[in-house]
């Protein structure tokens, strides 16, 4: 469940420190991207450069040891994130999140992050029963944050009592076990079909007609349905990318009249189909068998229309949620919603293009969704993955409630 997933561990300053040591190094054994972030306290007890070793990537120590010029760190690493493990939450760290306090790397991250947040106490036993921890960790549990209770046993203080931080082998193995907990396999037991990418319509042997898609929304997508259970089937033109989730079969095509025959394929299997490739609505009337030679003067080659694939599909489905995307420069509402119809769809996303962070080859986007029933919502801009996993939310929601 946690493998190929982003995960952030935050350490503070406690002894329990080291234990984070285990718990980064288990957690990239199991094939996780972990990235550390630390407190300056956390330093003392542990070396940074011990969890860069550990986890391969930089340790986050400082909110203004700015590493890539083009990005703010804490921003940056609070949208990578899917997951975030606070281990050990010291009470200080926990009483800073409880009252909004960002005053350092980790803190801060916490309040930027859309990422579920699991917190692995760990504390003097009478710190833990103290009220102001007590009553924090209720605000938190009540803000939707996952505690990962301390054991009992001796203390590094020399108590004996609660406040030892739960071994790193039973902290991923709680992690996972929420993760896979139903409500995140909302879509468990639906076939998903996605098509992502551009196409790709020959005039001869080296040269073709594309566009500038990069297939990331679709992939993002596709990895969002199948993280929520579903059985996934990506078609995609031509791109760099590779769908990680085991519960994804990808099929390769490259012309739209290819995707055609595979989104029709498999059309009838399926309980969902989101169409966000980038289809060449245009191929060369002729392609050439050979390599066209170059002649004098100008060059005009005659196209001819391709299929409108998401129409056709409108047109044939029995009961699948449909759904589209709309690529506009100008006027995106009244076009979204005129392809909306036209389509037969369930729902569209309007990407418009010209805004600034969305649309193509970007790695964030900022969209609209609408479903056939007029309800409008707007998704400020964000990573890739998490426009796909809350497009993924709105259809399961539509799918449950369509006029809610
Ligand atoms: N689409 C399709 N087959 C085509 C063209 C587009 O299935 N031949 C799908 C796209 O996958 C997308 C939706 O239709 O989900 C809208 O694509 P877009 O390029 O925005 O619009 P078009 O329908 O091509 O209309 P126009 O080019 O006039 O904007």
């Amino acid at each position: 469940m946690i493998t190929s997933k982003n995960i952030v561990v935050g350490v503070s300053g406690g002894i329990a420190a080291y234990k984070a040591c285990t718990l980064t190094s288990k957690l990239t054994q199991k094939g996780a991207n972990v990235k550390v972030v630390m407190t300056e306290n956390a330093t003392k007890f542990v070396s940074p450069l011990t969890f860069q070793a550990l986890s391969r990537n930089p340790v986050y120590t400082d909110t203004f040891d700015e590493k890539d010029p083009a990005k703010i760190a804490h921003i940056d690493v609070a949208d990578w994130a899917d997951i975030v493990i606070l281990a050990p939450a010291t009470a200080n760290l926990i009483g800073k999140l409880a009252n909004g306090i960002a005053d350092d790397m980790l803190t801060t991250l916490l309040l930027a992050t859309q990422a579920e947040v699991y917190i692995a106490p760990a504390m003097n036993v009478h710190m833990y029963a103290h009220p102001a921890v007590i009553q924090n960790m209720q605000t938190l549990e009540e803000w939707g944050y996952h505690f990962i209770e301390p054991g009992d046993g001796y203390l590094a203080c020399g108590y004996v009592g609660k406040g030892r931080l739960e071994e790193p082998a039973s902290i991923i193995e709680a992690v996972e076990a929420h993760q896979t907990d139903e409500k995140h396999l909302f879509l468990q037991g639906k076939q998903v079909l996605i098509s992502a990418g551009p196409t790709r319509e020959k005039i001869d042997p080296v040269r073709f007609f594309t566009n500038h898609s990069s297939g990331k929304m679709g992939f993002a997508l596709a990895e969002a349905a199948a993280e929520a259970g579903a059985s996934v089937t990506l078609v995609t033109g031509p791109t760099s990318l590779a769908a990680k989730h085991p519960n994804i079969q990808t099929i390769h095509i490259t012309t739209a009249d290819e995707m055609y025959q595979e989104m029709h394929k498999h059309l009838a299997s399926s309980d969902i189909v989101i169409k966000a490739a980038a289809v060449a609505d245009y191929r060369p009337a002729v392609t050439y068998e050979h390599k066209m030679k170059k002649q004098d003067g100008p060059l005009q080659i005659k196209m001819e229309r391709t299929k409108d694939i998401l129409k056709s599909l409108g047109e044939q489905k029995s009961g699948q949620f449909l759904v589209g995307f709309a690529a506009e420069t100008e006027k995106p509402f009244e076009n979204g919603h005129k392809k909306l119809k036209s389509k037969h769809l369930d729902a569209i996303v309007i990407n418009n293009i010209a805004s600034k962070g969305a649309g193509f080859a970007k790695d964030t986007n900022e969209v609209t969704y609408i479903n056939k029933y007029g309800k409008t919502e707007h998704l400020a801009l964000a990573t890739k993955q998490e426009i796909a996993r809350q497009i993924v939310k709105l259809i399961h929601q539509d799918m449950e409630d369509p006029e809610q």
